[in-house]
């Protein structure tokens, strides 16, 4: 029989709905060595959380996240707040010997980022664990599986771009327009995915930024009566007041990695007609690989090897139990999956890690979402300052 795992998880909106889902769902799929028990729900409004904790099986809620701490029984408690809402929390669970599993990007700011990452690195009893999830979509996985394996052979090209058009002047200003709370703007939350994904399915590293833009074409917006959080998208209206938004709507970088692939990543929340166009594409000397996240079940495969007679992209239905990766906890071949799966698969990855045993694919833990935040910094300053920055200038 499985042993368990009690969970607190701190938020309990957007990601906190993903969240919870997540470890309802992933015992129920996967054989796990160790079973998620929804132990403490987290968050600032009692009468929330406890309709929450009702709706999604939470066993207890508090609105003190401090007090997770002090409960021996919880083994790892979960970020699910605003970027600036993340080191105070991860930290304090750390060194009170808990595991920490927190949302990306892994803090607002790059000082944040190193103060949670050297935290990590003292709690040696304690794993961490950051939330991106697209690694867990197959595809994405398939494509880490096919780079390794040497069928892009040397990459020339990644080209990255992340497209979404909630961020118009009718939004009002939520947590993520303001500085203080967020950090950045489409970059902390879109090219944070993209730079994720580009580092985990190449293997390699940017070693230099050598350009990038960033702009805020949308300067104020209206206080939202409620308060800043809220879920994208959520049709919350804004109130008469109107407030500054500081943070960036959109950034566009260039990047060279270390084995020589040249690199573009481009967010942006002003995409008009994208939703949530999560793009990335790789091109090598013997073949290409192209992942479309409004499309997440299928990944295409370019094999420049093939006889030139029948060289074609390869349309390819990652859903074929014992080939392709967590297909086989899933449904029958083309039952597709959703942007949840990605998140249960995480879970499951999580359970077996703190079980002993090996996830899926590799997991990103706190010093490697610190490598993410640094390129994510440098682009920042290759934008502010107006010139190239190499990675090894940021620390
Ligand atoms: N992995 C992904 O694809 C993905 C998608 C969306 C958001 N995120 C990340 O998840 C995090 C949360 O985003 P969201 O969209 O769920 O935001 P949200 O506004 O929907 O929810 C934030 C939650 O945090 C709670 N909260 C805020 N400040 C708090 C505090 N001081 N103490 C306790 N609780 C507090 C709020 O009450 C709310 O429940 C962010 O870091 C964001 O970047 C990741």
């Amino acid at each position: 029989m499985s042993k368990t795992c009690p969970v607190a998880l701190i938020g309990q909106k957007f990601m906190g709905r993903a969240h919870s889902n997540a470890y309802l769902k992933a015992a129920k799929f996967f054989d796990l060595p160790l079973t998620p028990v929804m132990h403490t729900i987290a968050g600032r409004d009692r009468a929330e959380l406890e309709a929450f904790a009702a709706r999604w099986g939470w066993a207890r809620c508090t609105t003190r996240w401090r007090d997770l701490a002090e409960d021996a029984d919880i083994r790892l408690v979960d970020v699910g707040t605003p970027n600036d809402v993340h080191a105070e929390p991860s930290i304090a669970m750390l060194e009170a010997g808990k595991h920490v599993a927190c949302e990306k990007p892994l803090a607002g700011t790059l000082a944040d980022a190193r103060a949670m990452r050297d935290a990590a690195a003292k709690a040696k009893k304690c794993r961490t664990f950051v939330w991106y999830n697209y690694r867990r979509c197959p595809a994405v996985a398939l494509a880490h599986q096919l780079v390794k394996e040497g069928r892009l052979g040397r990459i020339y090209h990644v080209r990255a771009t992340y497209l979404q058009d909630w961020g118009g002047p009718e939004t009002p200003l939520l947590w993520r327009f303001q500085k203080k709370h967020a950090g950045s703007g489409a970059h902390g939350d879109l090219n944070a995915h993209l730079v994720d994904m580009a580092r985990f399915i190449t293997g390699d590293e940017v070693v230099e930024v050598c350009g990038a833009l960033s702009e805020t074409f949308i300067r104020e917006r209206s206080v939202p009566a409620a308060g800043p959080s809220g879920q994208i998208a959520a049709g919350t209206r804004g109130g008469g007041r109107k407030g500054k938004s500081d943070v960036d709507d959109c950034v566009l970088f260039l990047a060279r990695f270390k084995k020589g692939a040249a690199a573009s990543f481009e967010a942006t929340r002003l995409a008009t007609g994208n939703q949530n166009a999560n793009s990335i594409e790789l091109n090598g000397d013997r073949g290409s690989i192209r992942f479309q996240f409004e499309e997440m079940n299928l990944l295409w495969f370019f094999d420049a090897t093939r006889d030139r007679r029948e060289q074609g992209w390869t349309r390819i239905m990652c859903t074929a139990s014992g080939h392709h990766p967590y297909a086989g906890n899933w449904w029958p071949d083309a039952h597709v999956l959703g942007y949840e799966h990605g998140f249960i698969n995480m879970v499951a990855d999580m359970m077996r890690v703190l079980g002993g045993l090996k996830p899926v694919v590799p997991l990103p833990d706190f010093a490697d979402a610190y490598e993410t935040q640094r390129v994510l910094e440098a682009a920042l300053v290759a934008a502010r300052e107006r010139c190239a920055v190499k990675l090894s200038e940021i620390r």
